[in-house]
């Protein structure tokens, strides 16, 4: 299967998966509107076209998170890959782990942490919501630990979800509404792998023992998502350092005063995030956020989401401070067209489109793009 960009690997996606996996997927809150601005607004940046330059072919090692990767982009968290394609984590993670990136498991997934460490050998880091049931929340981060997780995502803009109308529409809702008749329904599709029926195995080993759970992985996610802390605090930050010796990343900042906060607080890195547009729709695109949060976050990494398509889009981030990009559902979609392959298939693309981007504009490397941004990126 060609897929030669992400557009390829959505429409492929779409095809291939029932329409209550897809559109949950490509869709996000409301009017959807944020979810199309993050897209659009790279378009008010133009890159700069240099010649004759003499710049070698460009090197596009990066360091972010205090470690070398081999490209400036990682595998952000993403719910349920497993539902996506059977072993969908798993299959991620090896593509990462491939091109020499992070993958980063979300706590909503079909396979544990554990599992993920064992099958696919990497920079694999682990997404966490701030559970009321605290107990739950440090055992899932001992888990991490366990398997030898380095660095967590602590995600802060999802206490309360925003409406996902499609969702709402095919019932999705959580998972909560995928009754055994509907799942055997999807089920029959032909080429789809209900990966956790399949192998009934708990992502969260944690969970696997927990009275209240059962065994059935939607009623986990299910009690898990009612287990997100709705009055989710700064001061909550303190919980996971007790319980968190590792590198610390918050994910879903929008906003120069959060982000000054964050750098008090002493955080490792934010991840500058709207959820894709599936949380407040009306809030700014994350490109638009991103120079004045760079600028008043003086020291503090900053990771960046959300409409991350193109090599282009990845080199205007990097150019206006952001010290790498996270991928959500440009590799999302990759995995459910074509598993693995598909994921390693949308890493080449987008690496041999920065590639040439930077070798275009006469940039030789990932430092010299960020040292020097404004030479390289020009507002539209
Ligand atoms: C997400 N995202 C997400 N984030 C998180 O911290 N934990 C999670 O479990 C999930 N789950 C999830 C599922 C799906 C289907 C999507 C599309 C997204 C958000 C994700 O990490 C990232 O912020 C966005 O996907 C970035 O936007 P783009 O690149 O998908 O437009």
């Amino acid at each position: 299967m060609l897929l030669l960009n992400t557009e390829d690997a959505r429409a492929a996606a779409q095809r291939r998966l029932p329409r209550i996996f897809f559109d949950y997927i490509d869709g996000a809150a409301s009017t959807e509107a944020t979810a199309r601005a993050n897209e659009a607004d790279f378009a008010r940046w133009r890159l700069e076209q240099r010649v004759m330059t003499g710049a070698p072919k460009p090197n596009l090692a990066t360091t972010f998170l205090g470690e070398t990767h081999g490209l400036p982009f990682m595998l952000g968290p993403v719910g349920f890959l497993g539902l996506y394609r059977g072993n969908g984590e798993v299959q991620a993670a090896r593509a990462a782990a491939a091109a020499g990136v992070p993958f980063c498991l979300s706590s909503f997934s079909i396979a544990s942490i554990n599992r993920v460490a064992r099958e696919a050998p990497g920079r694999n880091m682990f997404q966490l919501y701030v559970l009321t049931d605290r107990a739950l929340g440090a055992e899932m981060l001992a888990a991490a630990r366990q398997a030898g997780v380095e660095t967590i995502f602590l995600t802060v803009d999802c206490a309360i979800t925003g409406i996902r109308e499609r969702d709402v529409r095919n019932g999705f809702r959580s998972l909560t509404s995928l009754t055994p008749s509907l799942l055997a329904r999807l089920a029959r599709k032909p080429g789809w792998c209900l990966d956790m029926l399949r192998h009934g195995k708990p992502r969260v080993e944690a969970l696997a023992t927990h009275p209240e759970f059962g065994n059935s992985v939607l009623a986990q996610a299910a009690a898990l998502s009612s287990r997100i802390d709705q009055s989710l605090s700064w001061d909550d930050l303190a919980w996971v350092r007790e319980n968190w010796p590792g590198k610390l990343v918050v994910k879903g900042l929008l906003c120069a005063d959060d982000a000054r906060r964050a750098a008090d607080a002493g955080v490792s890195a934010i991840v500058i995030s709207n959820h894709g547009g599936r949380q407040l729709d009306g809030a700014s695109s994350t490109i638009d956020r991103l120079p004045e949060i760079a600028a008043a976050a003086h020291g503090l990494e900053l990771l960046i989401d959300s409409g991350f398509r193109r090599g282009a889009d990845i080199v205007k981030a990097l150019a206006l401070g952001a010290s790498g990009v996270l991928l959500g559902r440009a590799y999302a979609y990759a995995l459910a067209a074509n598993g693995g392959t598909g994921v390693n298939q949308i890493i080449s693309a987008l690496k041999a489109e920065i590639e040439i981007a930077l070798a275009l504009m006469g940039c030789p490397d990932i430092p010299t793009l960020r040292a020097d941004g404004a030479r390289y990126v020009r507002p539209a």
